[in-house]
């Protein structure tokens, strides 16, 4: 593992880093994390991987405790890049390295904002944001914010920390905030988290799958979707089985058999929910 701070070619174009003047933290969550503590007291910017995906410029950095399969959200990238989302307003719950918000932004999106319950995946997905598009970050306090360099606009991307206290899917969402677009490869399997890292494979009886879909009404513009990647049998079936409780109709965009396939797998498989009677 590489720490970005220690290794030479690193540290020179991480201007981040410098934000994160404490160095490397401990893998485990402080036993009370909540959103008045800044993320610089909470990030652990160890990086651990970098890898090329798809056709972004440069190589995806992944840090310590933040997950990594490009191959979860493969088919939400390539809707993506296929469909396009120019101009949308766009929430992706679960940020981690920042991969899908980046893409989003790539196809065009106006704004994105995205969420995470472990401060390292903010950390990493600014990092890449700034490596990747080049989109400078503001200070970091609860909330991050990039501009595109030069432009004195709404910023582009805003990252937001999501209290463990109040781990709800639209917890750090104004209630104002609607958006066209709303994507999400959520922890997949019904678990208590002990450690950063668990928040990533860990919904315990999906609570954070339950909220998202109850707040989506509320949350999508009209003639809005949101997209989720799942790579397991009972998180998609829970999806599928609890949307039209909440209005909402959920479909599989996926040529395989769900019956076929073992309980975790890749790629993941992509949803769309939009709201019942709402037009493609
Ligand atoms: C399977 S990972 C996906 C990460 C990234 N979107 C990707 O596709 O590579 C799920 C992410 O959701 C985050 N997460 C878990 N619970 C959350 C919550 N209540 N609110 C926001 N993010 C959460 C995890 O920390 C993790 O980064």
């Amino acid at each position: 593992m590489i720490c970005p701070m220690t290794h030479p070619t690193l540290a020179a174009t991480i201007t981040l880093a410098a934000l994160i003047s404490t160095g490397c933290r401990p893998t485990s969550p402080s036993p009370v994390a909540s959103p008045a503590n800044s993320w610089r007291v909470a990030c652990s910017p160890q990086l651990t991987d970098t890898r090329h995906v798809d056709d972004l410029p440069v190589e995806v950095a992944q840090f310590e405790t933040v997950f990594w399969d490009e191959a979860d959200t493969r088919s939400l990238r390539e809707l993506l890049r296929q469909t396009g989302c120019r101009g949308e307003s766009v929430l992706e719950i679960g940020v981690g390295t920042g991969l899908l918000s980046l893409c989003c932004l790539q196809a065009g999106a106006g704004a994105v904002i995205g969420t995470d319950i472990n401060p390292n995946a903010l950390c990493n997905a600014a990092y890449n944001a700034e490596r990747i598009l080049g989109l400078p970050m503001s200070q970091p306090s609860t909330r991050w914010s990039a501009r595109s360099p030069g432009a004195d606009v709404a910023p582009r991307l805003q990252l937001r920390w999501v209290s463990r206290d109040d781990p709800e899917a639209f917890a750090v969402i104004e209630p104002s905030e609607k958006f066209d677009l709303i994507v999400s490869n959520p922890p997949w399997e019904d678990g208590k988290p002990q450690q950063w890292a668990d928040y990533a494979f860990y919904d315990e009886d999906f609570r954070l799958l339950d909220s998202l879909l109850a707040g989506l009404p509320s949350r999508l513009n009209r003639g809005g979707r949101c997209l989720l990647a799942y790579g397991c049998v009972t998180a998609v079936r829970t999806a599928l089985e609890r949307a039209p409780r909440y209005g909402l109709r959920a479909e599989i965009r996926d040529d395989r058999d769900l019956n076929s396939l073992p309980e975790i797998f890749t790629p993941g498989m992509l949803i769309e929910v939009r709201l019942t009677g709402s037009r493609e």
